[in-house]
């Protein structure tokens, strides 16, 4: 899929001691208007996974194109990558939100998931967005990141 280039989403969910988890994914795709539903596709031993799975809920953080290196972090498997960033809980269901690095975020509660060979397809009825910025977004294509060319 390197030569179908995506946006770049940051997924997040508390596990059950309220402890923060994020994955960067490429796999975000809009499912449904009404009700808008969203799904992504997630690695089936992930840890950012069992959070979701446990809270029924999660965020999906929609990185702008300055926030090349939180992709980076989130994709690292950095155990202390919330440390390094700034987040905030949501004022209602969802994940950390990447108050820097996102230029909108998803509230998602889980609606239905189904697992295909190394993944998790993880479909989540979006209850909130919040804009956060008018930010260009984060893009990637042939495994490198890029950026929306301005117009002239
Ligand atoms: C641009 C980019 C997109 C990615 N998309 C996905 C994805 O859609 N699903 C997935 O499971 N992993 C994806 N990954 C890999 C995960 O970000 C990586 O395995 C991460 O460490 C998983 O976090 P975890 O340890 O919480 O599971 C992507 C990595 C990059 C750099």
């Amino acid at each position: 899929m390197a030569a179908y280039p995506t946006g770049v989403a940051v997924v997040t969910a508390f596990d059950r001691e309220l402890t923060p988890w994020g994955m960067t994914v490429s796999s975000l795709s809009s499912v449904s208007l009404d009700p808008p539903t969203l799904l992504v596709c997630l690695r089936h031993l992930s840890p950012t996974l069992d959070a979701l799975v446990h809270n029924g809920s999660f965020t999906v953080n929609l990185l702008h194109d300055g926030a090349r290196s939180a992709a980076e972090l989130f994709s690292s498997g950095d155990p202390s990558r919330f440390d390094r960033i700034s987040w905030e809980k949501p004022e209602s269901v969802g994940g950390p939100h990447l108050v820097d690095d996102a230029h909108a975020a998803a509230d998602c509660e889980v609606d239905h998931m189904h697992r295909t060979g190394t993944h998790v397809v993880v479909f989540g009825k979006v209850t909130r967005v919040v804009h956060r910025s008018a930010a260009q977004p984060l893009l990637y294509g042939l495994r490198q990141y890029a950026s929306w060319p301005r117009s002239a």
